[in-house]
């Protein structure tokens, strides 16, 4: 049987639109643009596993994985549409509840057009509707590998680690957007990807981060909350990746892109991730495959922030060079 990703997050619409500058509290600028996209940490996720681990246009059975959402929507249209963008992307719904009475979740996206950078209004909704009591158990079959992210409540992201690692079932952890967690919930994860920020925050590190200054005091503190893989993406700079078992470290440089809209970027790159280590079936034990697979994922987010929208803007797997051009490795950490 091919290996089951169960994604457990969020669902949002995402409400865009490209602006100039910034206004200033009390004016009103006229927007470049306006867009409305399906996005949501989870949900972006899930058709990222879904798209680069299959060709454009090829059925969902031509996945090296299967994908499936679990998460909440509200019983409106946008609930409707989320659902719908994620079965034509070929990922499982079945895990997403339509909650009465609730909205759905929505994110207003403003970009600002000449760095491409983003500032984000997140409005949880039904997403915060999703209960530890949503779920008694894991599905059946379990999944080789669970994603989480932190756009549905702490307390049911707490909740679902415990059972998987009751059950031993493989996680990956997207701190996002950033927050602290006990100790105790990194004892069930194997693989961490955090963006700097992130990085200071789950650490409690209080002095500015700023790229290879993450080495040092973060990158310690990262290693001392005991997860196996640990992944720093540091945007235009690269990403940084430890195997803490194995004592390696891997630098893979940024591509060097015009950034269109960076929304999304985080989420291409861990759906890219898991979805190619899960479809190589080497899994994440051989380093040198690894290597190869995070400069993939590290691609496939480079084209993402190269086009404008989110969800829409995650390639499909034929659409990411599988050659890889590796900066440097070491062993030794
Ligand atoms: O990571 C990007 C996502 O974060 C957007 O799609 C938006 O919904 C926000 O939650
Ligand atoms: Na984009």
């Amino acid at each position: 049987a091919k290996p089951i990703i169960t994604i457990i997050g969020s669902l949002n619409t995402d409400l865009i639109t490209r602006t100039t500058r910034i206004p200033a509290a009390g004016e009103t600028l006229i927007t470049s643009s306006y867009d409305t996209g399906c996005g949501g940490k989870g949900a972006n996720q899930a058709v990222a596993c879904a798209r680069l681990s299959r060709k454009k246009g090829s059925a969902a059975e031509e996945a090296g994985c299967a994908v499936n959402m679990i998460g909440a929507v509200g019983d409106d249209m946008f609930g409707r549409d989320l659902i719908n963008e994620l079965v034509s992307n070929g990922v499982g719904v079945d895990g997403v509840r339509v909650k009465g009475g609730e909205k759905s979740g929505v994110a207003v996206i403003i970009v600002e057009e000449e760095s491409g950078e983003n500032r984000i209004l997140m409005s949880p909704n039904a997403n915060y509707a999703l209960k530890p009591s949503d779920f008694e158990s894991l599905p059946d079959p379990l999944p080789d590998l669970i994603i989480l992210q932190l756009e549905i409540p702490l307390s049911t992201v707490l909740h679902i680690l415990a059972l998987a690692r009751e059950k031993d079932v493989e996680v990956l952890l997207n701190p996002a957007p950033a927050a602290q967690l006990p100790r105790e919930a990194y004892l069930a994860v194997q693989h961490l990807v955090v963006n700097e920020t992130e990085a200071s925050i789950i650490t409690g590190t209080t002095t500015q981060t700023h790229s290879w200054a993450l080495w040092g005091e973060h990158m310690e503190r990262l290693i001392g909350l005991g997860v196996r893989h640990i992944l720093v993406t540091l945007g235009a700079e690269g990403v940084i990746y430890l195997d803490t078992e194995l004592q390696r470290v891997l630098r893979v440089l940024g591509e060097e892109v015009a950034v269109v809209d960076s929304t999304g970027a985080g989420d291409t790159f861990v759906g890219a991730y898991a979805g190619a280590l899960a479809v190589s079936g080497k899994g994440c034990r051989d380093f040198p495959h690894v290597m190869h697979v995070v400069a993939f994922a590290n691609r496939a987010a480079a084209k993402t922030v190269q086009r404008g929208g989110v969800q829409s803007a995650i390639p499909w797997r034929d659409e990411v060079s599988l050659e890889s051009t590796l900066a440097s490795a070491g062993s030794g950490i």
